[in-house]
C-alpha cells in the first residue's frame, strides 16, 4: 500500500518556496495516500547546535502544517526526536552508507562551505537520518521540492545496500518483499522509494535573483515571501520583484532565458492550480505592470488565510503539543514494527 513519509526543518520562517515545493503537495495527497508527515528536529542542529527557540519552531512549523490544511487526525503529525526509532534506523545507515557517498551530497558541500573539517559530523550523516526517517516507516512516496532529489537518490542507495547484505537474512525469515532491481529481482526488506516532484514550482527561485533558490537562509528578507507575511508585506515583495524590461511572451517557451519571467509564472501556476501555458494565455504580451499586480492578489488570496489560521492555532500551544504527543504514539508504533525487523535482520538481541 502506498505511503507517503515527508519533513520539514524547523529552522526559520516557511516561504513561499516550502509552501508551493512542499506542504501544499503534501495537503494535495491527503485524500488519496496514508500520510506521515514530520518536523524534523534533529536535522536542525546539524548545521547549527544552539537554537533560540527550537521547542518554539517545532510548533511553529506544525501550525502551518495543520493551517495550510493537513488533517492530523486522519494522518500522523509529529516531531521527529519524539521517535526514538529514527535515530536508531539512522546509526545501523551510518553503518550502510559508505563516507563517499556523504561527501558527494551537493548540500553538504554548500552548508559546510570551505571548512569541512569542522562541519559537524551530523551535518555530513544529515542524508543518513533523512533516509531513516522514510525507511522506518517503509514509506513509498516522497513530496519534496527539487532540492532534496540528491537525498532521495540516496536514500535508494542505501536501501538497495541493506538489501543486498541482508538479502539471505531478509528471505531466512520471510521478511522481504519481491521486488525488481535492475535485471534481478531480489527479496528487498526497504522500498525504492519515489521521490514525488512534479508541477510548475518545484524549484521556486529568489524574488532578488532568478537563479537563486529562495530560502530560509537568504540575508535578504524581499528575496522570500514567508507564511507570515501580512498582505502589504507580500504586494511590495512581488512589486519590488527583479525582472526583465521585456512583456511577457506569447509561449511557454519564451521563459527559457528569462529566469525571472519564468519563476514569477511558475507561482502564478502553482497558486492557482493553472499550469504555465494556461497562465501565459493569460497573460501572454502583457507588461509585468499587469501581471504583478494579479500575482500579488493572488498571492495574499492563498496565504492570508493561512497566516491567519496559523496565528490563531499557536495562540493555543498546548492543542499544538497535544497533536505532537498523539501523532508521536502513533508513528512510534510503526516504526518500532519495522526496528523489530532491523534489529533481528542485523542480530541485534531485542526482547
Ligand atoms: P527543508 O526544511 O529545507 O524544506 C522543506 C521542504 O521545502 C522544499 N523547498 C522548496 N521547494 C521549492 N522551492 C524552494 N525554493 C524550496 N525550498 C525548500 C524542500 O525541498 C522540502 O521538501 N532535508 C529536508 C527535510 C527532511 C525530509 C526528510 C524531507 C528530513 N527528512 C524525509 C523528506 C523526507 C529539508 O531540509 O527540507
Amino acid at each position: 500500500k502506498p505511503l507517503v513519509f515527508s519533513g520539514v526543518q524547523p529552522t526559520g520562517n516557511l516561504h513561499l518556496g516550502n509552501y508551493l515545493g512542499a506542504l501544499q503537495k503534501f495537503v494535495a495527497l491527503q485524500d488519496s495516500h496514508d500520510c506521515i508527515y514530520c518536523v524534523v528536529d534533529l536535522h536542525s542542529i546539524t548545521a547549527q547546535l544552539v537554537h533560540d527557540d527550537l521547542a518554539g519552531q517545532t510548533r511553529a512549523i506544525t501550525a502551518a502544517f495543520l493551517a495550510s490544511g493537513i488533517d492530523p487526525k486522519k494522518h500522523i503529525v509529529f516531531n521527529q526526536s519524539r521517535v526514538p526509532q529514527h535515530a536508531e534506523l539512522a546509526w545501523v545507515f551510518n553503518c550502510v552508507a559508505r563516507i563517499g557517498w556523504m561527501n558527494r551530497m551537493t548540500q553538504f558541500k554548500d552548508k559546510a562551505g570551505k571548512d569541512r573539517e569542522n562541519a559537524s559530523l551530523g551535518l555530513l550523516a544529515y542524508p543518513s537520518l533523512m533516509a531513516a526517517d522514510i525507511l522506518v516507516y517503509r514509506a513509498t512516496h516522497v513530496p519534496v521540492g527539487d532540492d532534496q532529489k540528491q537525498h532521495l537518490e540516496l536514500t535508494r542507495d542505501i536501501a538497495t545496500k541493506f538489501n543486498n547484505d541482508f538479502s539471505k537474512r531478509i528471505a531466512e525469515r520471510g521478511l522481504g518483499v519481491e521486488m525488481a532491481m535492475g535485471e534481478e529481482t531480489v527479496n528487498g526488506f526497504f522500498p525504492l522509494t519515489e521521490p514525488l516532484i512534479e508541477g510548475p514550482a518545484t524549484r521556486v527561485m529568489s524574488l532578488r535573483d532568478g537563479t537563486k533558490k529562495m530560502s530560509k537562509s537568504d540575508p535578504s528578507d524581499l528575496s522570500r515571501i514567508n507564511l507570515t507575511d501580512d498582505a502589504d508585506a507580500i504586494a511590495k515583495k512581488i512589486k519590488k520583484a527583479k525582472t526583465d524590461p521585456e512583456p511577457l511572451p506569447s509561449d511557454v517557451d519564451g521563459l527559457a532565458a528569462r529566469p525571472e519571467a519564468e519563476n514569477l509564472v511558475g507561482i502564478y501556476a502553482a497558486l492557482s492550480g493553472m499550469s504555465r501555458a494556461a497562465v501565459i494565455g493569460d497573460f501572454g504580451g502583457k507588461q509585468f505592470s499587469v501581471f504583478k499586480p494579479a500575482l500579488a492578489e493572488l498571492a495574499v488570496d492563498k496565504l492570508a488565510p493561512i497566516s491567519a489560521e496559523m496565528r490563531r492555532i499557536s495562540a493555543d500551544p498546548g492543542f499544538v503539543d497535544g497533536v505532537l504527543r498523539d501523532g508521536g504514539e502513533r508513528a512510534g508504533v510503526l516504526a518500532e514494527q519495522t526496528m523489530k525487523s532491523v534489529r533481528a535482520i542485523v542480530g541485534l538481541l531485542g526482547d
